[in-house]
């Protein structure tokens, strides 16, 4: 793998497909393609993942950005959470309004006043996206775990993409849509206020540097209603171009329905959801964890 002082000279000053650029990617794309058939690392115990189990977590997610594992007894891990993260030296981003106490969401469908109308909380697809892309540029979101604590009777599937196979994909199409995309004010979603809490306006790039390593990470949402790309000729093509990679959906994409006790480490890759349990009559059975990290997988 390429070191980190040349990766951040190259993506954070002049990307070009040069030796470089061409090493990492085939790097990149190899690790992307593995992490597809790789399957699950098994944890014995969540709050206390072994050596061996650590480091297979942390060398899947600094290869593919992600990790997949399962916990083989069937019990409810909500409690086994934050250990199972602070074993990855991460920081728990607390903020939400739907996290409790212990900084963990519930995903799950919902007619609580400060839920409803949310698309997490429904049985609703989500589009791609990662987490917190309206987040200030000081609260971002570097890294998520999602756990399924119960599946849906139907559907409730995730797709996940390494974003670095994003910003390849542009590469290859145009290094102009990378830059683009790499522009400071590139995407803004407008201010939101509802349930009397204000947030302000989110301006950010797409593709920026992780503030503690360099590591690039991503910002980004395929929603069209209450955002604003940059307004200029290349932006746009590069948008509509990523739209349609994440639609297709690009080769690399990990497509998966997650089982009781299986889950995601990640450092908040792209990722969607398929609706679920269109059908029941009552509320979807299915509940996911979610955490999210201001910090990415210590050494990935
Ligand atoms: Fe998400």
């Amino acid at each position: 793998m390429v070191n980190t002082q040349e990766q951040n000279g190259f993506f954070w000053q002049a990307p070009k497909a040069d030796e470089f650029y061409r090493k990492w990617r085939d790097d990149r794309l190899t690790a992307a393609e593995a992490a597809k058939s790789t399957g699950f690392v098994e944890i014995s115990d969540l709050a206390n993942p072994s050596k061996a189990e650590k480091s297979e977590l942390i060398r899947r997610c600094k290869a593919a950005n992600l990790a997949l594992y399962e916990v083989p007894d069937s019990s409810d891990h909500r409690a086994e959470l934050r250990d199972f993260a602070e074993s990855f030296g991460l920081r728990i981003a607390e903020k939400h309004r739907s996290a409790g106490g212990d900084g963990i969401v519930a995903l799950r469908e919902s007619d609580a006043p400060s839920q409803t109308g949310y698309i997490p909380y429904s049985k609703r697809k989500m589009n791609w996206h990662t987490d917190g892309y309206y987040n200030a540029p000081d609260d971002r979101i570097s890294a998520m775990v999602l756990h399924t604590a119960q599946p849906a009777d139907d559907g409730g599937s995730n797709q996940f993409l390494d974003h670095t196979i994003a910003f390849i994909r542009l590469m290859d199409e145009n290094p102009d849509y990378v830059r683009a995309l790499m522009h400071p004010e590139a995407m803004t979603i407008p201010p939101n206020e509802e349930g009397g809490s204000y947030r302000p306006a989110s301006v950010g790039p797409v593709f920026f540097p992780d503030a503690e390593t360099g590591e690039m990470q991503m910002r980004y949402t395929a929603r069209t209603r209450s955002i604003a790309w940059r307004d200029d000729p290349l932006t746009r093509e590069a948008v509509a171009f990523l739209q349609s990679t994440l639609e297709k959906p690009d080769p690399m994409t990990i497509s998966i329905r997650f089982g009781k006790g299986q889950g995601v480490l990640c450092n908040n890759v792209l990722h969607d959801r398929t609706g679920f349990d269109a059908k029941a009559v009552e509320f979807s059975p299915r509940v996911v964890y979610r955490v999210r990290f201001h910090n990415r997988v210590e050494g990935s």
